[in-house]
């Protein structure tokens, strides 16, 4: 069986609150955050959607994975991704080694209040910004559920309560 560090590594869609709760999960365990999304806009000296909207997608996912690949020697850190780090199995494979994958989720309504009127996130800048979401995680839930070895709805919690609430369940796995 692979070995697996002791890390906690936040996944879920866009929404459910991964960088809030990433950064209350540092201020009460002292450990280092590390945030896939800044780490990328840092390495490319552009916001993310200037990424997307310079180089696309592609570009952005592949700095995504050489991002994850440098961080797959961490030890005992919080680590935040995006919502499509599932894409892609290898990444889902270093994220399962550094530690315990925990999917925040939210209903639809929760992530919808969330997002809305945000223009950080190119891939909800659609005309119908629900459909969109709705399809993203058809395509989706099932790879966060597969990835996840603990899942936690954050709809009615604030970031301090979805920390709190990460800490105990990982304590018993
Ligand atoms: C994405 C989610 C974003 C960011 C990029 C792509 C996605 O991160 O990585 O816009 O594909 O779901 P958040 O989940 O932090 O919004």
């Amino acid at each position: 069986m692979t070995q697996r560090g002791q890390s906690i590594v936040l996944i879920g869609f866009m929404g459910v609150g991964k960088s809030s709760t990433g950064a209350a999960l540092a201020q009460k365990t002292g450990l280092p955050c590390f945030d896939t999304d800044v780490m990328v806009s840092d390495r490319l000296c552009m916001s993310v959607p200037e990424v997307f909207n310079a180089l696309g997608e592609e570009a952005f996912r592949n700095t995504e994975t050489e991002i994850l690949v440098e961080l797959s020697d961490a030890e005992n850190c919080i680590i935040v991704t995006g919502g499509g780090i599932v894409l892609r199995p290898n990444n889902v494979e270093i994220l399962r080694r550094l530690g315990r994958v925990v999917c925040l989720e939210a209903d639809e309504e929760t992530l919808l209040r969330r997002i809305s009127g945000s223009a950080i996130r190119p891939l909800l800048q659609t005309e119908d910004p629900r459909a969109t979401l709705l399809e993203l995680s058809r395509v989706r839930d099932s790879l966060y559920q597969k990835a996840a070895d603990i899942c936690l709805d954050t709809s009615c919690l604030t970031p301090d309560e979805a920390a709190d609430a990460v800490l105990e369940s990982v304590a018993q796995l």
